[in-house]
């Protein structure tokens, strides 16, 4: 298997942002009244200790606090919960611990905060190099601030990682290089280049439909697309996974976690899980609401409202779902201990010859170049 098959992570979700980004779906929320902290710390204790004793044993390898926007916690709240991750599990001497943050000077004074409380790595959510285009996203920040803010990552943090999003209203592929030339002469190992999404229910949506926000074309997405994997292969920063290019070894190893099917512990408001108990995988998700997160797990201790087992079928669909994501891609007979059954070699021989798979020389599946575009269907075929 690739990577150390012990992985275990740990996704600690912060879910308050400062303000709604019209694209963003995921939990986040904007509260007038200050966060009540200690109550947050209090309430993640309680939920690191229940799930602590689920999975004894377990070595934490990566922790990850992702949101929302967890630069907005006190670094004493960070430092509390990484105390409490330490009394139930031990972690080890190198693990990852990311913390996300949004790039505003105000955020970014706490970072030396951040480190002392045990952060070794941040990810800012950059998303774009241009003022009119960061108005657009309806973000808060611009492109100087931005900026200045992945410079004190640089100075405080050995490891940083930046986010940026492509396919936007009216760009051109040309543009894109541009920027994306500027973006990697700041970054370090590690860049994040998301493709605009529009995710129902969300302003963009609105907009979407009404016809007032026009995302490029199937054929100039696709060139937005080749020119991401171009220009970051010419910097030495190649995909490792569909979205995410690093130098080797610059890899995040808590997201690889995620991709090569090993453990994690999901905490907070609508984080996910999955933990091998007993020889079954359990996929855990908590309760979104921050409010009646905080509740539950004040009254229950924890804050699950879905705790199911996966049948073998699941387990070996989600590890496709998730390895042919990678570029190295997947072991197929890790596959076939998973799922139960060896994949149809009729299959992977008709993608391959148009294609959209290929082999690698150690005998690994992955999606070759002109597969990626097309993922969902290579995965849903293979998993038919
Ligand atoms: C959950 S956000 C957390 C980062 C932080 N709150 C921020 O916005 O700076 C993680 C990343 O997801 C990406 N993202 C969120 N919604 C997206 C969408 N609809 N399409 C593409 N990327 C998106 C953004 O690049 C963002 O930085
Ligand atoms: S993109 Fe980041 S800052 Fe914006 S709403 Fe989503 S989580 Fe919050």
């Amino acid at each position: 298997m690739t990577g150390d098959d012990r992985a275990f992570g740990v996704y600690i979700h912060w879910p308050f942002c400062l303000s709604k980004c019209p694209y963003c779906d995921f939990n986040s929320h904007v509260r007038r009244a200050p966060i009540d902290e200690a109550r947050f710390l209090r309430a993640f204790h309680r939920e690191i200790a229940a799930t602590g004793q689920r999975t004894r044993g377990r070595t934490v390898s990566t922790i990850f606090f992702g949101g929302g926007t967890p630069s907005l916690m006190q670094p004493a709240t960070i430092a509390g919960v990484l105390n409490s991750i330490a009394r139930q599990w031990r972690v080890a001497d190198d693990a990852e611990i990311t913390l996300e943050a949004n790039p505003t000077s105000v955020e970014a004074e706490r970072f030396r905060g951040y480190r002392a409380a045990g952060i070794n790595r941040v990810s800012l959510g950059v998303q774009a190099l241009d003022d009119r285009a960061l108005a657009e996203l309806g973000r808060m920040h611009t492109a100087r601030e931005a900026l200045d803010a992945v410079a004190i990552a640089r100075a405080v943090f050995d490891r940083y990682s930046f986010d940026l999003i492509y396919a936007r209203p009216g760009q051109t592929p040309h543009e894109w290089a541009s920027e994306l030339g500027r973006a990697i002469g700041e970054a370090g190992e590690h860049l994040s280049l998301y493709q605009l999404t529009i995710e129902p229910d969300t302003p963009f949506a609105a907009l979407h439909k009404a016809g007032k926000l026009k995302t490029p074309g199937e054929d100039i997405a696709r060139a937005l697309y080749d020119t991401t994997q171009d220009v970051c292969a010419a910097h030495g920063l190649p995909a490792y996974e569909i979205s995410n290019h690093a130098r080797p070894g610059g890899e995040c190893r808590h997201n690889l976690v995620y991709w090569r099917g090993h453990e994690y512990a999901g905490i907070g408001p609508g984080a996910h899980g999955r933990l091998d108990i007993e020889g079954a995988r359990h996929a855990t998700a908590n309760e979104k609401r921050p409010e009646t997160w905080l509740m539950r797990v004040e009254a229950g201790g924890h804050g699950l409202v879905t705790d199911e087992v996966l049948t073998r079928e699941e387990v070996g669909d989600e590890f496709l779902l998730m390895g042919l994501r990678l570029a190295e891609g997947i072991a197929l007979d890790r596959y076939a201990a998973l799922a139960g059954r060896a994949l149809d070699p009729e299959r992977i021989a008709a993608l391959h010859q148009h294609g959209l798979v290929e082999t690698t020389p150690d005998g690994r599946l992955r999606v070759a170049l002109a597969g990626f575009p097309v993922l969902d269907a290579v995965v849903a075929d293979l998993a038919a």
